[in-house]
């Protein structure tokens, strides 16, 4: 089976998009690619939040759908197949609030499948987050399932991290030794991207030079490091309307107008850092491999100082393991789709807190045979 997973994180910057063959259990990267998100398109979904009007979710809704639908017709046609080759798109959607904790527990991706359905002519599953959470989960994170049908070892204990906007931890035992646990740890790139982008005019700091050009500020990093959510127990999860610059100010507003702007970033990043490795290093690891993967695999400096950190465990690349940095994402909505369609159960309760496992996702038909011609990529604004 192919399937196709398009995805967009929390950073808000492009649309993900993986072709995986699933064949003898494994699976296969046939194509990926990044769409950037049209500037005005991003510029709206960065100011959405609890407050937005209905009006404007249901705009985003529809753009963000037809986007959604543009790239996975422009990567079929870049990877030389066709739509009827492709069994089922996955589709993420865009996350514009996320409220795992009980009072309220919804969350909320924007992206319509109808759309990426009608135009691409290929079934699409979406809405993978609420039927864990309605089953008293967080809905969140649903990568150490893919993470363990993918990379699990027999013999060895491995630890993936995905540094994306926020970043997310999974800790595989070997096969036969019990559950996999993973959780949110907290901020990956949204600070610093925020930080970059209200000091330097820039989308990210790129390889961490910026921070790299400061230095920690002892405390400041202490009145972050004091956050509740970073010693809370599993299970647990977050997002950008969470952690965020209002975050930052309301924690240390203070300290961060004093304190040169390098050295702010250079203090996110010890941040970063810190508190995915504290997530990790428990008295109990036994871990000796950590893999990571998402955009924050590009940022050398955090990289370098998570391995650092974390030694003597070994800092690797999901790469070696036979999956792109850039791409796993995009590849875990894929086999999520897959294990729709299969009408198998994809949330991990050891990890989400959900009372059972469930199927994740509902399924749109395009209810038609016409396939989409024209590649619109460039028009969507
Ligand atoms: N060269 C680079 N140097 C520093 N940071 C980089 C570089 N390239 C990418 N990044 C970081 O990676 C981010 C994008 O990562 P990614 O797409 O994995 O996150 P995401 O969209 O939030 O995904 P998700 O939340 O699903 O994990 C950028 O916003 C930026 O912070
Ligand atoms: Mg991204």
């Amino acid at each position: 089976m192919i399937a196709i997973g398009l995805m967009s994180g929390t950073s808000m910057d492009a649309v993900d998009v993986a072709l995986v063959r699933f064949a003898g259990g494994g699976c296969e990267l046939l194509h990926y690619h990044q769409y950037p998100i049209p500037q005005p398109l991003q510029s709206a979904l960065r100011e959405a939040g609890p407050n937005s009007p209905v009006g404007g979710i249901v705009e985003l809704d529809a753009r963000v759908g037809a986007l959604f639908a543009d790239c996975a017709l422009e990567s079929i046609r870049r990877s030389d197949l066709e739509p009827s080759e492709i069994a089922v798109i996955g589709s993420h959607g865009q996350t514009l609030l996320h409220h795992p904790d009980p009072s309220i527990r919804n969350t909320l991706q924007v992206g319509d499948p109808n759309r990426i359905a009608y135009l691409t002519g290929i079934r699409t599953v979406a809405d993978f987050r609420r039927m864990d959470m309605a089953a008293g989960g967080q809905g969140a994170p649903l990568a150490p399932a893919f993470h363990a049908w993918r990379f699990q070892a027999e013999n060895a204990t491995r630890i993936i991290v995905n540094i994306g906007g926020i970043a997310n931890v999974s800790v595989l035992p070997p096969r036969a030794a019990g559950a996999v646990s993973g959780f949110d740890t907290g901020p990956g790139n949204i600070l610093l991207d925020q930080w970059v982008r209200r000091h330097r005019g820039r989308a990210w700091d790129d390889g961490g030079e910026w921070a790299a050009s400061g230095a920690p500020d002892a405390m400041l990093l202490a009145a972050l490091m004091a956050e509740p959510y970073f010693s809370r127990p599993p299970p647990k999860s977050t997002g950008r309307d969470f952690f965020n610059l209002h975050w930052l100010e309301a924690r240390a507003a203070n300290l961060t107008a004093e304190i040169a702007a390098a050295d702010v970033q250079a203090t996110l990043l010890e941040l970063t850092a810190r508190t995915i490795a504290d997530a990790i290093c428990t008295p109990t690891t036994t871990a000796t491999e950590m893999f990571v993967s998402g955009g924050g695999s590009r940022n050398s400096r955090l990289v370098a100082r998570l391995s650092e950190l974390m030694a003597p465990v070994r800092v690797g690349s999901t790469a070696e393991l036979g999956v792109p940095p850039d791409a796993a994402e995009a590849m875990m909505i894929a086999w999520l789709a897959k294990c729709r369609v299969e009408g198998v159960p994809a949330n991990l309760p050891s990890v989400t807190g959900a009372e059972r496992p469930v199927i994740l996702g509902a399924v749109y038909e395009p209810g038609t045979k016409l396939q989409a011609t024209s590649y619109k990529l460039q028009g969507n604004q």
